[in-house]
């Protein structure tokens, strides 16, 4: 058996990329080429320009105005290319950076655990220092409130009583890896742990056993096992492998999805950081159920922090033979736009281009990056497919139901005493989970992120599975304190957000929402009006949008109308 590839630490160890806890550098074309180098022996190509301005970014704090043109010019690309990025991911910046760049998520999570009130005293508390305060959807700590990106690092655990402690280490100009460490995320332990996360997993085996099984046979095993893709969909992933497999195609690729950004959704976060083997190992075997040659991790960017672990255990995987050869893993870096999750999106952005989401069909199994057949899989699918492969599928089937068989890790946030991550079997009640997590008393429970459902407590006996309300994933817990009206208002802000733009559907829908709910509160006389305005824009936005995000952006407004219709 080959060895032991588990039990690494995090390191915040200076690399020469990212630069997060150093000054950042001033421009320099010279240091510049030799950083794009060292991630990417030819790094100026027209598909690579996306990561060589997230290369520039996270090492000069900006890409300015010239380090735009160099770029350009080395790539080949007119410089209205380079520009049309820069507007479109919000971590690529023109100005000159400040010594702290600090990022709070300002999802209801957050917005509930006195978000506003930490703002205020930081911006009077900081207004001599050379630090930049920003609000953004989400940076994947919501079981950490208050947390903040510094300077791409995750800080966590903020609150009035230990704000001027921070602001101490601010004015005073401490590089951000030097300080205490009870600033920094622990390790990240599951609430609940469960067969798909404490198996006695054994790095390669599973891998070793697929060398000796042909395609169909590998397909054969994830199909019996009937899991279904974790990401959000549940689309059967024995299906996807085989619809990219049977195309007539020299080159295939494979992607893992990593840009968790669903408000309130952290579970991958885990897996990058605690379950790395057996997600590059997922990987592995995929690769050689579909026949790609390349894949690729995609790293959002606010979980930039682990991309020096990543590419350490990649290392170690391609020291032990397994990497390199046939196959290969490159990690790409998105840039903040929650977009990039949308596969087809992400693909593009992979490709060196704006986040935008492509017509379907033609489906990535068929037409994907670089238009070659591309399978597209979330980290957590990839970690259950090495457990079934080593643990075989009848053991993944004890658990779960027939149509959603297996295991899950949901994200825990909000009004509860034990908010983190707890795997369970599909079908558990919410109920449940609700009794683990300490929030029995909940008010109401938003089951899948936003775009999910919003649950009272006559619907807590509801199953978390593929085929029920939300489907689990992100839960976020609410007391009865809490106002509907914010929850929606809070969600639908988001998707106003991180609209791209593309369609007008979405575009224009999503801020006619807004509007319709601040008159909804505001003009009591006018509610049955905007509640009719809503209904009717959300059956247009369903079905007139280009992707997901426009086709479920109307329902946080359909939640909070059904409420009060249900209560008036
Ligand atoms: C707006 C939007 C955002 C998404 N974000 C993510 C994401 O962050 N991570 C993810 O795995 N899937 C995300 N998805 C789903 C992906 O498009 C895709 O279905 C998924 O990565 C497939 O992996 P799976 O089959 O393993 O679930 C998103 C979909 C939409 C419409
Ligand atoms: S629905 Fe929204 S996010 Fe999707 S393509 Fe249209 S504008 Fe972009």
């Amino acid at each position: 058996m080959c060895r032991r590839l588990r039990g690494h630490r995090l390191s915040y160890a200076a690399t020469n990329w990212p630069r997060w806890d150093h000054h950042f550098l001033p421009w320099d074309p010279t240091l510049a080429e030799q950083l794009l180098r060292q991630r990417q022996p030819t790094p100026f190509r027209p598909d690579w320009l996306l990561q060589g301005l997230v290369t520039l970014q996270f090492s000069f704090g900006q890409v300015s105005a010239a380090a735009q043109l160099w770029l350009a010019n080395h790539c080949g690309v007119a410089i209205t290319d380079v520009r049309a990025l820069m507007s479109f991911y919000h971590f690529l910046r023109e100005s000159e950076p400040p010594r702290y760049q600090l990022y709070f998520a300002n999802n209801i999570v957050e917005q509930q655990n006195g978000l506003e009130p930490i703002l205020n005293r930081l911006r009077s508390k900081l207004a001599s220092a050379d630090c930049r305060l920003e609000t953004t959807s989400c940076i994947g700590q919501s079981d950490r409130p208050l947390s903040a990106l510094v300077n791409g690092l995750p800080v966590v655990g903020i609150n009035q009583d230990n704000l001027d402690e921070l602001c101490q280490l601010l004015n005073s100009g401490v590089p951000v890896g030097r300080w205490p460490e009870h600033w920094f995320p622990p390790a990240d332990d599951l609430r609940h742990a469960g067969p798909m996360t404490r198996y006695d997993y054994h790095p390669g085996m599973a891998l070793r056993h697929c060398q000796k099984l042909s395609s169909e046979a590998i397909i054969g095993l994830i199909s019996q096992a009937g899991l279904r893709g974790l990401g959000g969909a549940g689309f059967p992933t024995a299906l996807k492998w085989l619809g990219c497999q049977h195309q007539p195609a020299a080159t295939r690729y494979l992607i893992c999805n990593a840009d968790e950004g669903e408000p309130g959704t952290f579970k991958d976060r885990y897996y990058l950081r605690q379950q790395t083997d057996p997600v590059i190992e997922g990987m592995l075997i995929a690769a050689r159920a579909i026949g790609a040659s390349q894949g690729f991790i995609y790293l959002r960017a606010e979980y930039l922090y682990l991309y020096h672990h990543l590419q350490q255990r990649l290392e170690e995987w391609r020291r032990q033979g397994y990497l390199g050869r046939d196959f290969d893993i490159e990690v790409q870096v998105g840039a903040g736009a929650y977009i990039c999750g949308e596969e087809s999106a992400l693909i593009n952005s992979l490709a060196g281009q704006r986040g935008i989401p492509r017509p379907k069909p033609p489906f990535p199994g068929e037409r994907g990056l670089f238009d070659k057949p591309t399978v597209v899989n979330n980290v957590e699918t990839f970690a259950a497919v090495t457990c079934i492969i080593q643990q075989g599928p009848a053991a993944f089937r004890e658990q779960g139901s027939d149509t959603s068989p297996g295991t899950r890790v949901h994200s825990v946030s909000g009004d509860c005493p034990r908010p983190g991550l707890y795997e369970l079997a599909q079908g558990t009640p919410l109920r449940r989970l609700l009794q683990l997590c300490g929030g029995e008393q909940a008010g109401c429970v938003q089951v899948g992120g936003p775009s999910g459902a919003l649950l009272f407590p006559e619907q807590f006996d509801s199953t978390l599975d593929f085929d029920s309300p939300g489907r689990g994933g992100a839960i976020m817990v609410f007391d009865q304190t809490r106002s509907v009206a914010d929850i929606a208002g809070n969600f639908t802000r988001f998707f106003r957000y991180e609209s791209c733009g593309f369609c007008t559907p979405c575009r224009a829908g999503t801020v006619a929402l807004e509007h319709l709910l601040k008159r909804l509160q505001q003009q009591p006389e006018r509610r049955l009006q905007a509640m009719e305005d809503i209904m009717e824009l959300s059956e247009l936005m369903a079905e007139t949008s280009h992707c997901g995000l426009g086709k479920t952006a109307a329902l946080p407004a359909r939640n909070l109308i059904s409420r009060w219709v249900a209560h008036d």
